[in-house]
């Protein structure tokens, strides 16, 4: 051995790479170890504009905010921050704007771009406000949540909440590249991870039954934060709404979008009739994800067997599987589900799975039998 290598570190690993394949609105996500503190040199390559507001929260600001700063800094990139009071509450208008104000301090003007750094509710905030700051300038996204790595960050659906319903005013705005740094998730607290795993879930029972197999396989390693495990996750249920969003950018009526939702009805029901506290939106839709399954048997789409195995895995990833006693009751819940955005014309919709893999969207639940799954659902 040349020992003058003895003492060398490992050679980084090469970026994992997936396109989201949108004509002129195509982008890249890019995953790799340590590019936060890289981020400058991507985005010079990326970008003619050198102007850029960072949109963080004061959780995740001083965590990662200095070695990304310091990485603008050295590729030439002027620019402020912005750090925001973590939680739902900041996607809002006046929190909008407040961020307008301080794209005009910072002098942005049509070439800049906006940089999100955070969970979903950064993403979709500074989303939203990209979309709009003088009709639109790009951004990108740089998610530190295992639910905005697989999920919120990509797709291009941004928003901020109305006090009358959440994503209530929003816009389609895809943003001009994603870049996912797992080793951001070693400071990510143990029961967002397992929140993020709920959506990594989803995609195995929504598209892929091999990929539902791995996370079988890897469940704990995914859970002890493995990087290899995590990195491989990441990428395939990128790939997945990559795949999808690409087929269905706009949710076309009938389109493959609307299967990305499998578990989100029931879970949006109960999220809204507990006021959003209590659960996690992972939770919730861990939860979903169960009766959704739990009905898919009822209605002799899937088999007994098949249902059983997407709760054991939930319940292996160390989320809830059924309601508590404390719960809303369950009249309650149902009327939700015809108040959410997916129940057309007074009729219910549900994403329903015909195997782990393979899900379809379905029209025809007779209403009862839509009712028994949430007393089903408690126990
Ligand atoms: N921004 C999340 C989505 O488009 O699905």
């Amino acid at each position: 051995m040349n020992p003058s290598n003895s003492s060398a570190s490992p050679a980084p690993k090469p970026p994992r790479k997936i396109q989201v394949s949108l004509g002129e609105r195509s982008y890249e996500i890019v995953i790799q170890e340590g590019i936060t503190a890289e981020l400058g040199a991507h985005l010079a390559r990326l970008t003619k504009g050198r102007k850029t507001l960072v949109v963080t929260d004061r959780n995740v600001g001083p965590l990662f905010g200095p070695a990304l700063a310091k990485s603008l800094q050295q590729t030439g990139f002027s620019g402020s921050l912005a750090e925001l009071p973590p939680g739902e509450g900041a996607k809002s208008l006046d929190i909008a704007k407040f961020l307008y104000d301080r794209c005009f301090d910072a002098e942005l003007d049509r070439g800049s771009f906006l940089l999100a750094l955070g969970g979903g509710v950064i993403g979709d905030l500074t989303g939203f406000v990209a979309a709009t700051f003088m009709r639109g300038i790009d951004f990108v996204q740089v998610p530190t949540t295992l639910l905005a790595m697989v999920d919120a960050s990509v797709g291009g659906k941004v928003a901020v909440d109305h006090p009358k319903a959440k994503n209530a005013i929003g816009a389609f705005h895809q943003p001009r590249a994603v870049y996912i740094d797992p080793l951001v998730l070693g400071r990510l607290p143990e029961r967002e991870l397992k929140a993020g795993l709920a959506e990594v879930i989803k995609y195995g029972v929504l598209d892929d039954r091999a990929f539902f197999d791995f996370i079988e396989a890897n469940i704990e390693k995914l859970l002890k934060k493995d990087p290899e495990a995590l990195a491989a996750a990441i990428e395939k249920s990128c790939a997945i709404k990559a795949r999808i969003v690409g087929e269905d950018e706009r949710e076309r009526d009938g389109g493959p979008r609307a299967l990305l939702n499998y578990g989100h009805t029931f879970a949006h029901a109960i999220e809204t009739c507990m006021n959003y506290q209590g659960y996690l939106h992972g939770e919730a839709v861990a939860i979903g994800m169960v009766l959704a399954a739990d009905l898919s048997v009822q209605q002799k789409l899937l088999g007994r067997g098949d249902a059983d195995r997407i709760r054991a895995l939930i319940e292996k990833a160390g989320l809830p599987v059924k309601l508590q006693p404390g719960d809303p009751p369950s009249d309650e819940l149902h009327a939700a589900t015809f108040r959410d955005k997916k129940a057309r014309a007074g009729k219910l919709r549900f994403v329903l799975a015909t195997a782990i893999g393979a899900t379809k969207v379905f029209d025809d639940v007779p209403e009862d039998v839509a009712r028994r799954v949430w007393d089903r659902g408690r126990v």
